[in-house]
């Protein structure tokens, strides 16, 4: 049997090959090329197919995001099962419609660019601390940049303070790391503590903005808290919604810059590209976004009985939207397996599309374009040091560990 026939058969996203976490592009391109709605075990199936993909985003009526049955039999009664289904992007209009309009309003392209002087100088001093360390100096890209950068801007967004913001970023890898398609008992307890954890936490910071309120022009928090045409959330759409927007803007944007620096390594015509002509950046960044995207699955359930790709789908049909592999569509893009800093179209999904497309994704350009551009023009030969560690996850692919030697250009004199 033909070697794209066996993977395509045998993919089931219960039971992934290790060789998967390494690459799983061979996997997708088979899935594309030999079953584009592949049945899986448990009845759900798996889109790997662009226009597929796109079809079920555009319809939201048909394909809803509710997840209380696909998590019941995966959570039972417990603090993540009540955290995910109470989250805007797991849930349908109304819900969805009044968090998703508070969040939305201060993230317009307005209050974006007004963020960007104090995220130029977060960033800038993260690079001159991993440039005191002197030439040669072995640095995890990851711990030392990508990680801490979205968290002070998400820290930022609810206003957070800065002394407070320590267990953030584990408590977001636990609960994201909960949706993972198979789930041990020790993921499970560690996500259920950190939703326990973030709750308490939240629901002191909670308290205090309520005493104090702050800007509601820029402090999602307080717009949340205040709600809007007298419509407030109640208290647990509040916290969870809060936790949700944490955690969105955290792992995926730290794999963004992980994975645009890892990708310019393994592609030094590109890097050299970039280097030369720093004024794509910007396409460069939608590319990284295309080419590794951060966040690989999505999810929906069928409301009726539908079709898609000419497979006929029952009602409450489980289907995962493989965004990773719709980026990489022949039929879409061209030559889909290059990574080209400069392509143009680029009518990526890496952040969905239709009512649920990601809110922060003109924040997550804006970090990816600020780190990855200020990194490159300050370490411009930094190299790996030892072979780049992945986190073994199928949804958030990013680094574990991504060691670099970083040798800052000499100063002129
Ligand atoms: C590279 C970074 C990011 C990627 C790849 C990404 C990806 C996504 C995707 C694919 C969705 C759609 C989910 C679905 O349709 O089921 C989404 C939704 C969302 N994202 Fe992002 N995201 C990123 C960064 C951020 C940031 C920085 C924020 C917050 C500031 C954020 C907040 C949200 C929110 C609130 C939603 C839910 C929107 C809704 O349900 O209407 N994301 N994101």
């Amino acid at each position: 049997m033909p070697a794209d026939r066996v993977l395509a058969d045998s993919f089931d996203l219960r039971r992934l090959a290790d060789a998967f976490y390494d690459d799983p592009y061979p996997t997708y391109r088979a899935l594309r090329e030999q079953a584009p709605v592949k049945r899986m075990a448990d009845g759900s199936v798996f889109l790997s197919r662009y226009a597929d993909v796109v079809a079920v985003y555009k319809d939201s009526g048909v394909f809803s995001s509710d997840k209380h049955e696909e998590f019941a039999p995966k959570y039972g009664d417990s603090p993540l099962f009540e955290h995910h289904t109470t989250s805007l992007v797991f849930n349908d209009p109304p819900l969805h419609t009044r968090v998703r309009r508070l969040i939305a309003g201060a993230l317009t392209p307005r209050h974006i660019a007004a963020m960007e002087a104090r995220l130029v100088d977060r960033v800038d001093h993260l690079l001159d601390a991993m440039a005191a360390r002197g030439g040669g100096a072995e640095v995890d890209l990851i711990a030392a940049f990508a990680s801490a950068i979205p968290v002070e801007i998400i820290g930022n967004l609810l206003d957070i303070p800065n002394e407070e913001r320590a267990p953030l970023r584990d408590w977001s890898l636990a609960i994201l790391g909960a949706l993972e398609p198979t789930l041990s008992e020790a993921q499970r307890e560690r996500g259920n503590r950190a939703v326990r954890e973030f709750l308490l936490y939240l629901a002191g910071l909670v308290e205090r903005r309520r005493a104090a309120p702050g800007d509601p022009e820029v402090d999602v928090l307080s717009r949340l808290i205040a709600g809007e045409g007298g419509e407030a959330l109640s208290a647990a759409e509040l916290l969870h919604n809060c936790i949700f927007l944490l955690n969105a803007g955290h792992e995926t944007t730290t794999n963004l810059i992980g994975n645009g620096l890892a990708a310019l390594l393994a592609w030094p015509d590109e890097k050299a590209r970039l280097l030369a002509e720093p004024t794509l950046m910007r396409s460069a960044v939608e590319e990284f976004l295309r080419f590794e995207s951060s966040n690989q699955l999505g999810n929906r359930i069928t409301t009726c009985a539908t079709e898609i790709g000419g497979v006929a789908l029952a009602p409450r049909t489980q289907v995962t939207l493989g965004i990773a592999s719709a980026n990489r569509d022949a039929e879409t893009f061209a030559d889909p397996d290059r990574l080209d800093v400069g392509r143009a179209p680029n009518r990526h999904v890496a952040f969905g599309s239709g009512i649920h497309q990601c809110v922060g994704m003109g924040l997550a350009r804006l970090e990816g374009r600020v780190a990855i551009g200020r990194f490159l023009a300050r370490f411009p030969r930094y190299r790996l040091a030892a072979p780049a560690v992945r986190a073994r996850r199928a949804r958030f692919r990013g680094h574990a560990r991504l060691l670099a030697i970083v040798d800052p250009l000499p100063a002129l004199s």
